[in-house]
């Protein structure tokens, strides 16, 4: 039994006293208890290895408040698993240093077997349901097709992801063969998560504001849709798909329990474009945690005048970034804990 369980019942659409917070990214570098692992563990150590994972989990339950745990993980082990080499270079970011470029690459990428080749997240996610003792939910997660097709393809990060494009724009079927076939693993995969305890599942689409509203229709939504159909009935679904206000509408039909939107649309239009239909999920700008504690605090509570504050979960409009101190991520969650009890 959960002992805080707003997060669930604002998804289901349920009366909550008070708005639930978490942080996308809350697991990470800006907490030093995190850093003394890093210093310790390479990236993929710390991923790979259940106790530590879960160690880190628990961080930001213990430290920051949250209403929500998420699992210490990344959306790149899923290209992994499918056989892609996947660095984690210190400064850098991640790199993969053999892309994507052919039907034949697409057709080599293995997809069966990926209960067992991830069994390192599901046990990761056994135990620290049990650590958790029922204090908070847990979410499980997975990288979104479209975003991951543009690492798998551009191979590191970029800031126009033109050779994604470029991908999908010139050999459209080799890319929507990769779509599906990152589409039909990460449906298996989020399936088993919820199996091993996640209680809540998001899909990160983090790139998704890359394509035009045309495009992402194409090369998107459809295995957004495809993902939150299957996954419905095991769990409830939230969808990020960053930088697409324009498909916020087509999306809360979708059969998600929860939309995630960034901090470039106002709250109220986020609510009219999805007729009030849906749990909203966001939008705090993550840089605005820099400000002064006060300056934070005004802001949060703009944000939940904006949104209301039932199917309502506060949250970052994207990841938090290493250089926030520890204090302001706390003010905004108290701030969020201390806007009041709801009716
Ligand atoms: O809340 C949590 O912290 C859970 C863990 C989590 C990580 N990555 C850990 C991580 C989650 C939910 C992710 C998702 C992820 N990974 C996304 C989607 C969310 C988003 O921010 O858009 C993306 C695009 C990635 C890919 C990725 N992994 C990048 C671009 C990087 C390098 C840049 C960066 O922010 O560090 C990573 C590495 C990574 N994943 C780190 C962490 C804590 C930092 C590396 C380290 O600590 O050694």
């Amino acid at each position: 039994m959960l002992k805080n369980d707003l997060l669930l019942r604002a998804l289901k659409g349920e009366k909550t006293e008070r708005v639930p917070v978490w942080m996308m990214r809350q697991a990470g570098r800006y907490l030093p208890d995190y850093l003394k692992l890093k210093a310790k563990y390479d990236f993929f150590t710390r991923v790979q290895t259940p106790e530590l994972a879960t160690q880190i989990t628990l961080q930001p339950i213990d430290q920051v408040g949250v209403d929500a745990a998420i699992i210490f993980s990344d959306i790149l082990v899923i290209p992994q698993a499918m056989g892609m080499e996947v660095l984690m270079e210190e400064g850098k970011g991640p790199s993969l240093p053999k892309v994507i470029e052919s039907q034949a690459n697409v057709d080599a990428l293995v997809t069966t077997g990926v209960e067992e080749n991830l069994k390192y997240v599901m046990d990761a996610l056994a135990l620290t349901k049990k650590e958790l003792n029922g204090r908070v939910p847990l979410i499980g997660f997975a990288g979104a097709p479209w975003t991951l097709l543009c690492y798998m393809v551009e191979g590191k990060g970029s800031k126009t992801w033109d050779k994604a494009k470029q991908f999908a724009y010139t050999q459209p079927v080799v890319a929507h063969s990769l779509l599906q076939k990152i589409t039909d693993i990460t449906i298996q995969y989020l399936k088993a998560q919820v199996k091993a305890g996640a209680d809540v599942v998001q899909v990160f689409d983090s790139w998704a504001g890359s394509l035009s509203p045309a495009d992402f229709k194409m090369y998107a939504q459809p295995y957004l849709l495809q993902i939150a159909a299957a996954l419905k009935e095991d769990a409830p679904v939230i969808l990020f798909p960053k930088g697409t206000w324009h498909a916020l509408g087509d999306l809360s039909k979708s059969g998600a329990s929860g939309l995630g939107i960034d901090w470039c649309i106002e709250p109220k239009m986020a609510r009219a474009f999805t007729n009030n239909s849906i749990t909203l999920q966001g939008n705090f700008d993550p840089a605005k945690l820099l400000a002064p504690i006060p300056e934070i605090k005004k802001a949060v509570k703009e944000m939940i005048d904006g949104f209301g504050t039932q199917r309502y979960i506060a949250n970052l409009g994207h990841g938090i970034t290493p250089n926030v101190p520890v204090d302001h991520a706390k003010a905004f969650v108290d701030a969020v804990k201390e806007y009041g009890v709801s009716e």
